[in-house]
């Protein structure tokens, strides 16, 4: 046990976050929605870096979705800009942290600018091991569904793929977050019970956490409260409790029978 209270063992492995209420929080103080999002991206650095001093392996974290294109203009422009000036500033300490950096989400409607830096820090870290950070931009579950459909039917239309052949294995592989574990994890603030088009196939076993804290509040405290309800859950699978039982304590089978 740490001295944080948490099980170093039993960490998730990923966590998602859906990074909501910036805009309420800027509300309540009589700010700009724009200055909302400037505070929740200090979140968004206090959330990297305590996964990283935690162990967690993988971070998603839903900054964008293709809904958020039809904000005002000028707020889209804001968002843009914020995570253009995340990206320039924050490379260098994920070189330092050995930090990975993945996006997910339809880059092709990103501002060139946005892209470019974007692609940039994806290559210089892609050789990085101790955690991924998984950025969702212009990302929404339904349109990753879409885009892999598309993909698999086309290579059975040209006769390298048979559909019979399609499994859960193939469509996930075909997924922007092919090679990532699906999220143990899926928090989001603000207290709204949904899930907005976030990961949809990914989440399948998922547990939710839901705050009423804002996301420009969510910070050191908030995320380790949210780690140590997960340690309290019990993940079934689909399984009855004594399977899981067995499968964590073999050797306790009934009546000790050793065949
Ligand atoms: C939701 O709050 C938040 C977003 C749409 C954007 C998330 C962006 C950031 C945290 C800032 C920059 C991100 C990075 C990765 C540096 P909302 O505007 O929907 O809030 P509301 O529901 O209260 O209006």
């Amino acid at each position: 046990m740490e001295s944080n209270g948490l099980d170093k063992a039993r960490l998730p492995r990923h966590v998602a976050i859906i990074m909501d209420g910036n805009g309420r929080w800027a509300k309540l103080r009589g700010k700009s929605r724009i200055e909302g999002h400037r505070r929740g991206k200090t979140s968004v650095r206090a959330i990297v870096e305590l996964s990283r001093k935690l162990g967690i392996q993988y971070l998603s974290l839903y900054a964008f979705s293709t809904e958020n294109w039809l904000r005002p203009r000028q707020e889209v422009h804001a968002l843009m800009s914020l995570l253009e000036h995340y990206l320039a500033v924050e490379q260098a300490k994920m070189m330092r942290y050995g930090i990975r950096l993945l996006a997910v989400g339809d880059r092709d409607r990103l501002p060139a600018r946005v892209r470019r830096i974007l692609e940039q820090v994806i290559d210089l870290t892609r050789d990085n091991q101790r955690m991924t950070v998984i950025l969702a931009l212009s990302y929404s579950g339904r349109d990753d569904i879409v885009r892999m459909a598309r993909h698999l039917a086309r290579e059975a239309r040209a006769g390298r793929m048979d559909p019979d052949t399609i499994n859960e294995e193939l469509i996930a592989a075909q997924l922007d977050t092919a090679g990532v574990p699906d999220p143990d994890l899926l928090i989001r603030t603000s207290g709204e019970l949904r899930i907005s088009n976030f990961f949809l196939w990914q989440i399948a076993y998922s547990e939710l956490y839901v705050t009423p804290t804002l996301w420009p509040d969510f910070r050191e405290r908030e995320y380790l409260a949210a780690l140590a309800d997960y340690q309290g859950r019990r993940r079934r699978f689909g399984r009855t409790d004594e399977q899981i039982e067995q499968i964590i304590r073999p050797s306790v089978q009934a009546g000790g029978s050793e065949s």
